[in-house]
């Protein structure tokens, strides 16, 4: 069986220890499943710039573009805030740009276990949440030119600018139609076309593009809206599509409204060649080095990997049922106690996953 090889991207603060356990879970897909997987590390974000200089070595771009799939753990934190002009999420954002990876998945969905964890009243809820944001990537203000600082009549002057081209703009709504249709065939657009100029080609675009989906339901609603709605009644979404900003920020809400974003995978996906795997959470480096974080974002990111770039299902439903598993024995990291679980540190969480996920194998 042809090995796989799985570039990870251990990054800053609790990202290594994260990738730790998912390395841990590899080696147990390994073992179940006869599978190879070469799993090497390169270096982003801070721990590039301290070893390098540049916070995205071309030896890094070179070993991820050449990966059958990668893995990062997270990028940033205090001790790289000062100099501005080399900053650890330039390396996040560049190896997306270099992976031409424009288009982001960020499933928030409410573990049924973790239900007393989620910040939403009981009887919203009890309607459910599952909401995919698909997230544009590679362009709009992110990317977008001019940018830069400035000094006008005395005063300083900072600016971005928000484009989009409808090539982008058809390319992300067609992974949006696209996954809704394998869930609950509704695609919500998220704009702010009553201000924007380019939010209302983004608007035209997405409509047209809609004409080759006429399974799918396409509704629009901007972007404050969408933010109050998202905590307002969560269930009325399906499939959120939407800019690089406003992706952005309305991910991050719709995974802490869940109460876990520290569950909560990510994929990173181009047109073609490898895609990049991550949890949604950040290096979080008030707990780094403690053995506190939870590692189950970045285990289920694996399962992720597995079943959207390497074609690996059952392997990935393996590892997903492997982490329901361990929460439904009541086995908590600090960020999802509660009272009566069972609290534990990074390692031991992915020694629980492992165990279970082998257990079941045997
Ligand atoms: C994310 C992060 C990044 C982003 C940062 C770290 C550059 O917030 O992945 O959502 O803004 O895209
Ligand atoms: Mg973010």
């Amino acid at each position: 069986m042809k090995p796989y090889n799985i570039r990870l991207l251990p990054g800053d603060g609790i990202g290594p220890e994260i990738i730790a356990q998912a390395r841990r879970v590899l080696d147990a897909v390994g073992e179940r499943f006869g599978r190879t997987f070469f799993a090497e590390e390169s270096l982003i974000g801070g721990a590039a710039i301290d070893a390098t200089g540049d916070p995205l070595p071309q030896a890094t771009i070179d070993a991820c573009v050449g990966a059958d799939a990668v893995l990062l753990g997270a990028v940033g934190g205090p001790k790289w805030d000062d100099d501005p002009t080399i900053r650890p999420e330039r390396g996040l954002l560049g190896i997306r740009k270099a992976m031409g990876l424009f288009a982001n998945v960020r499933p928030a969905k409410l573990f049924p276990q973790l239900r007393g964890a989620c910040y939403l009243r009981e009887d919203i809820v009890e309607r459910g949440i599952d909401v995919m944001v698909v997230r544009e990537l590679t362009g709009g203000i992110y990317f977008g030119e001019p940018r830069g600082e400035s000094v006008e009549h005395g005063e300083r002057v900072g600016y971005n600018t928000m484009v989009y081209r409808e090539s982008e703009i058809r390319r992300i709504a067609e992974v949006a139609f696209t996954a809704a249709r394998t869930r609950s065939g509704r695609v919500c657009s998220v704009d702010k076309a009553n201000v924007l100029d380019v939010s209302r080609v983004w608007r035209d675009v997405v409509t047209e593009t809609a004409k080759h989906y006429p399974d799918v339901e396409l509704s629009h609603m901007y972007v404050d809206n969408a933010a109050m709605q998202l905590v307002r009644d969560p269930s009325q979404f399906d499939v959120i599509v939407t800019g690089n900003l406003f992706g952005d920020i309305l991910s991050d809400e719709a995974s802490v409204i869940t109460g876990s974003i520290g569950m909560l995978p990510s994929a990173s996906l181009g047109a073609e060649g490898p895609g990049l795997y991550e949890p949604i959470h950040g290096s979080a480096p008030d707990i780094a080095g403690q053995d506190m974080a939870n590692p189950l974002a970045t285990i289920l990111s694996v399962a992720m990997m597995l079943r959207l770039t390497l074609g690996l299902t059952e392997e990935a439903d393996a590892i997903e049922q492997a982490v329901s598993e361990v929460l439904t024995a009541g086995y908590r990291t600090g960020d999802i106690m509660e009272e009566g679980k069972t609290l534990v540190g990074c390692t031991e969480m992915g020694t629980h996953v492992v165990n279970a996920f082998l257990r079941a194998g045997a």
